[in-house]
């Protein structure tokens, strides 16, 4: 059985679709404070299986206790958590308690009745800023924002737990920028409210349900002025967490690994990418820079292929095709 918390949000569904089309037992647990129970049928639809679903909170002891004691998983995927950057500098407190003390409560709780094997979410916010590119695992750490410093505390505790008791077996994964959908159009990014990530606002000024994308910034030392970030596909992403899974059947220890593309895109080539797969221009304007964005960042992916034989294997008109596919068949 495979435990899979937060498996009704974005990127954790889309691990449940792959898990489930392998044969694999899967048991989500969410408190859908971010998704919806629908996730399930929608799971169901795509592979001819339907998860297991216990509604809860990760950081509710008797609730991730009796999941891990009912269902016993060899293995845990990590998603729950909170994610909003701008949120967590005004809500610090709830994104320690739910991403630093969650996963400590959910520890405990496999640490007495679970497998010790566990695949952690994390971001390349951990790294510190740097003009050095590409971002590798050996990278300088510091966060430079509350959520990335839950994300740091949370790999450093998994790190030393795996240091304290030998059995442990742990994947720390930093994701760069995740975006796209299923190819099935039924899974995708559903943010509660307004959006803050640039492939959900490219759609909504697509849609014309805003009038045109703020384009944050024009003056970054960048090819074209606009920021730089590495996206890649949801699809993509989820494969690397069945990698990781497999990679930790035989390797005993801690592993980091980031997992991007390797290629950075500016925004503006990303409305140009969207232009090409879509046919819709979506109408911008240049605006001010984001308090806190960072010029440019992407990764260095060789150490999964390395260690793990994954690649970020789509393009950037296969991220804004099935983007723009999910958002017409969910909003529009
Ligand atoms: P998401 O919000 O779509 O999914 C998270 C899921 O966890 C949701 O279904 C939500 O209901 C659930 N959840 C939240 N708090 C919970 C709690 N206390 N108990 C139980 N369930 C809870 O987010 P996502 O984009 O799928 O992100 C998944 C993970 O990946 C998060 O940990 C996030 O920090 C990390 N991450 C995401 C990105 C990104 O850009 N999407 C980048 C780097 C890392
Ligand atoms: N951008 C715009 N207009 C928008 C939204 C974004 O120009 O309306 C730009 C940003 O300035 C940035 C780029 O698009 O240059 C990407 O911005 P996102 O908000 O999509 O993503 P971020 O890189 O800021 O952060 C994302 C996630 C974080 C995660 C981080 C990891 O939101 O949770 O990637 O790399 F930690």
């Amino acid at each position: 059985m495979i435990l899979v918390t937060g498996g009704a949000g974005y990127i954790g569904s889309h691990v449940c679709a792959l898990l489930l089309a392998m044969g694999r037992e899967v048991v989500i647990a969410d408190d859908l404070s971010n998704s919806g129970a629908d996730a399930v049928e929608r799971l169901e639809k795509i592979t001819g299986r339907r998860p297991l679903f216990c509604r809860g909170d990760v950081r509710d002891t008797g609730f991730i206790t009796g999941v891990a004691r009912t269902y016993r998983p060899e293995c845990t995927l990590h998603f729950a958590g909170l994610k909003a950057v701008g949120e967590s500098v005004r809500r610090p407190l709830a994104y320690y308690d739910v991403n630093v003390g969650g996963t400590v409560t959910l520890l405990r709780a496999l640490r007495r009745y679970g497998g010790r094997r566990f695949v952690f979410s994390s971001s390349a916010t951990v790294y510190a800023p740097s003009e050095v590119m590409p971002l590798t695992e050996e990278s300088p750490l510091g966060p430079y924002n509350p959520y990335g410093w839950t994300k740091f505390m949370a790999e450093r505790a998994l790190l030393d737990l795996v240091a304290a008791e030998a059995d442990w077996r742990v994947a720390l994964l930093r994701y760069f920028n995740p975006v796209g959908a299923h190819p099935s159009g039924l899974l995708g990014e559903n943010p509660r409210g307004t959006p803050n990530n640039l492939m959900p606002r490219l759609c909504d000024a697509a849609a014309g349900v805003t009038p045109r994308l703020s384009v944050f910034g024009l003056d970054y030392p960048t090819r074209d002025g606009s920021g730089v970030r590495d996206y890649l596909h949801v699809t993509d992403l989820a494969l690397g967490h069945i990698r990781a899974m497999e990679l930790l059947e035989t390797s005993a220890g801690a592993h980091i690994y980031n997992l991007g593309t390797g290629v950075g895109l500016s925004v503006l080539e990303m409305i140009a990418a969207f232009q090409a797969a879509t046919g819709i221009a979506a109408p911008y304007e240049v605006c001010p820079r984001r308090p806190g964005d960072l010029a440019a960042y992407y990764s260095s992916p060789a150490k999964a292929e390395r260690e793990m034989g994954w690649k970020a294997e789509k393009t950037p008109a296969d991220m804004c095709g099935d983007a723009w596919a999910f958002y017409k068949k969910s909003f529009i």
